[in-house]
């Protein structure tokens, strides 16, 4: 396990005023002024703030935050989810339960858990924050300072598409000319890399289950790579804590880690919220 520094973030501030155009806080191609070296990433939050508020904390310092999407949608917190979110900084992808949240998607593709979770932050989102999530852009997204860099949701071919296994990996790792794309949506902390014409899946290891750990990958700049920093708020990958990850665009390494947070006060916002209760009991699970 490496050496776990729990440094506060300091990203610089970005200008957290929204426009009164929503729409205006997104633009496809974003230009900041550089360096941007140090990056966090962070998706599928999910209106989970217990986890949210455990990787802040454990997030070495960064000069960009990068939101892959998924906000709000199962957790019990999601206007105070969307309100921090805000204030990392204004590089977002939307997700798919962004989407369904703010009604740009129907519900046909949803479970019924999911359905009922999104119904439910439907009616508790304020008016602001429903049109701030009609705002956020589709990914791909690019920042000017970043080449060879892209965010998305699902997939660079489809922000829905979901990349669980190395088979999935190959379509748009061999037609999509960027090196490193990063992405969410599969809750799978991890990536992929294409190696001539091979997908190779890569998995970080742990040594512990419930104790704040690290995992470095150095990139190959002769290599293509997806890479998914894993679910803040819902894990699925059977550990159960919250996953985000770093990416130094000098050194060409991700850093992957893993937080434990405080798993019952978020299970509890979820059952007074009556919510169903699988989305409670999951949390502990990873599942
Ligand atoms: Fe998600």
């Amino acid at each position: 396990m490496k050496g776990f520094c729990f440094v506060h973030s300091s990203a610089p501030d970005l200008g957290h005023g929204l426009p009164a155009n929503p729409a205006a806080a997104f633009p496809s191609q974003k230009s900041y002024n550089p360096p941007f070296v140090r990056i966090l990433l962070l998706s599928d939050i999910h209106s989970n703030l217990e986890a949210l508020d455990s990787c802040l904390a454990a997030a070495p310092a960064h000069d960009l935050v990068v939101n892959l999407g998924d906000t709000v949608g199962y957790g019990g917190n999601p206007n105070e989810v969307i309100a921090k979110a805000q204030t990392l900084g204004r590089v977002f992808v939307r997700g798919n339960h962004d989407k369904a949240v703010c009604g740009l998607m129907n519900l046909e593709d949803f479970n019924p858990v999911a359905g009922l979770a999104t119904l439910w932050t439907r009616g508790q989102l304020t008016p602001k924050n429903l049109e701030w999530l009609r705002a956020l852009p589709q990914g791909p997204i690019q920042v000017d300072e970043l080449p060879g860099i892209q965010f998305v949701h699902g997939s660079p071919l489809d922000e829905d598409e979901y990349m669980v296994s190395a088979r999935d990996a190959i379509e748009p790792l061999i037609t999509i000319p960027v090196p490193v794309t990063f992405f969410g949506h599969t809750h799978l902390q991890g990536g992929f890399v294409l190696t001539g014409e091979i997908s190779e899946a890569y998995h970080p290891g742990y040594r512990t289950v419930g104790q704040p750990e690290s995992s470095d990958w150095p990139l190959r700049k002769d290599r293509r790579y997806l890479i998914n920093p894993g679910s803040v708020g819902q894990p699925r990958d059977g550990d159960w804590r919250a996953a985000f990850a770093m990416f130094d665009s000098e050194a060409w390494i991700v850093t992957y880690y893993r937080v434990p947070y405080n798993l019952r006060v978020a299970q509890e916002k979820i059952l007074a919220a009556n919510l169903p209760q699988r989305l409670a009991t999951r949390l502990a699970t990873g599942r």
